[in-house]
């Protein structure tokens, strides 16, 4: 098929699996997927290559079945990152109106930001993204343009997410190394969130949670603002040794059971409820266990990163104000009754997350899983497309999730 559009590839090296997402843009800037590239995950751990050469092998791998599925050769792509060293949080950058008569001028404001962003960061930690939240001049908040208004001082509130360089590098390397080139890193909440919500919820406020294998990200999205975001280094595999632990089996016979028996609410159905496990890889026989006090373990484990998640929500914003919901997408998000939990804790309508205003395989498309690489590959579009229009004249000052 020939085209003008250029081919936007999202890469998510995750703990469990490498997912290599391939799509275009038409004109219009509607996506569509064209196809979808995967391979074991052998040498990351908690989101972080710690086997690069296995890693190396696997991105190989992932992306030669994206381009066998997609029918096309990839010389360049968008990569996501996580891991525990991604933060994200809030910032206000002041700065007093110049001139005389006290209008506000595009250079204030920029000033304002530039304060917002010059933040002491971690050492060695580079900023991903600075995302503008909104912009006030003497403590009111301006939802048109700011420029021409009057008043003493300018503020500009941002949300900054940053990261080890280091970090951050090892995989940009990795792929180079493949001579394939890497246009731009993304935070893989951000992507999910450009995955799963449609503009309308993005309007009304949501709160999407990526349950991965090693790794929990999150991110509450207001209209083009990021409210709060971040990394917690516990995912599915967690659940997976506390079950190991907790029922004395091996983790293969624990991963399983998650995937076989598991969920995230105890109900009064698992009670009394057993179930044979068989013999492991050194021998023990077989016996039971109760369904019960496995999804006792599972629920635990889960709501501890909902009450993480929630905490860090606190801080500086309202949860309440998501009120789109909460949109839950990774592997973690096919665990029975995880809505339930998500709701208990949260308080809020809870979505099992598809991507959305997306045309492709509709099956690929439901996949939780696959919503970080399809969503890298969206960012992609709009990084290539510029940011949308944003309500006030920003453009040169907060670039579309730079
Ligand atoms: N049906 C299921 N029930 C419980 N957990 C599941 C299920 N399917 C996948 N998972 C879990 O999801 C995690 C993998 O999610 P994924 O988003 O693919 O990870 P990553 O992006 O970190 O590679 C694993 O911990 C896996 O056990
Ligand atoms: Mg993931």
């Amino acid at each position: 098929m020939f085209s003008e559009a250029p081919l936007l590839v999202g890469l998510e090296i995750g703990t469990s699996k490498i997912c290599a997402a391939v799509g275009e843009e038409n004109d219009r800037g509607e996506f569509t997927l064209l196809g979808i590239g995967q391979a074991r995950s052998r040498g990351v751990r908690k989101g972080e290559i710690v086997d690069p050469a296995k890693a190396q092998e696997d991105v190989r791998t992932a992306l030669a079945n994206a381009e066998e599925q997609a029918g096309v050769t990839i010389g360049n792509l968008f990569l996501g990152v996580t891991g525990r060293h991604v933060e994200g949080f809030n910032n206000v950058g002041m700065h007093p109106v110049a001139s005389d008569d006290r209008l506000v001028t595009p250079q204030d404001i920029a000033d304002a930001a530039a304060n917002a962003k010059a933040i002491t960061l971690p050492a060695e930690h580079t900023v991903l993204h600075t995302i503008r939240q909104r912009v006030c001049i003497d403590g009111e908040e301006v939802v048109d343009d700011p420029v021409g208004m009057v008043g003493h001082k300018v503020e500009a509130h941002v949300h900054v997410i940053h990261g080890s360089a280091v970090r951050i590098q090892n995989p940009v390397n990795l792929v180079r190394a493949l001579s394939i080139e890497v246009n731009h890193t993304v935070f893989n909440g951000l992507a999910d969130a450009q995955a799963v919500l449609t503009p309308e919820d993005k309007e009304n406020g949501a709160l999407v949670i990526d349950i991965g294998g090693g790794t929990t990200e999150f991110v509450f999205q207001q209209g083009q603002g990021i409210r709060q975001s971040g990394v917690f280094a516990i995912g599915g595999d967690h659940i997976s040794n506390d079950i190991a632990i907790g029922l004395k089996l091996n983790l293969g016979m624990a991963e399983s059971l998650k995937i076989k028996c598991g969920s995230a609410v105890v109900d009064p159905s698992c009670h009394g409820r057993r179930v044979p496990i068989g013999e492991d890889d050194h021998g023990i026989k077989s016996r039971e266990v109760s369904v019960e006090h496995l999804r006792r373990i599972m629920s635990v484990r889960i709501q501890e990163i909902f009450e993480l998640i929630a905490e860090r929500c606190s801080e500086g914003c309202f949860l309440d104000e998501a009120r789109a919901g909460v949109f839950l997408c990774g592997g973690g998000a096919h665990i029975p009754g995880i809505d339930v939990l998500a709701q208990r804790v949260f308080h809020l309508p809870v979505t099992l997350a598809t991507c959305r205003n997306i045309t492709g395989n509709s099956t690929t498309l439901s996949h939780p899983e696959f919503s970080t690489a399809i969503g890298i590959a969206r960012y992609g579009g709009m990084r290539l497309r510029g940011r949308p229009r944003p309500r006030f004249n920003l453009r040169d000052v907060f670039p579309f999730f730079r």
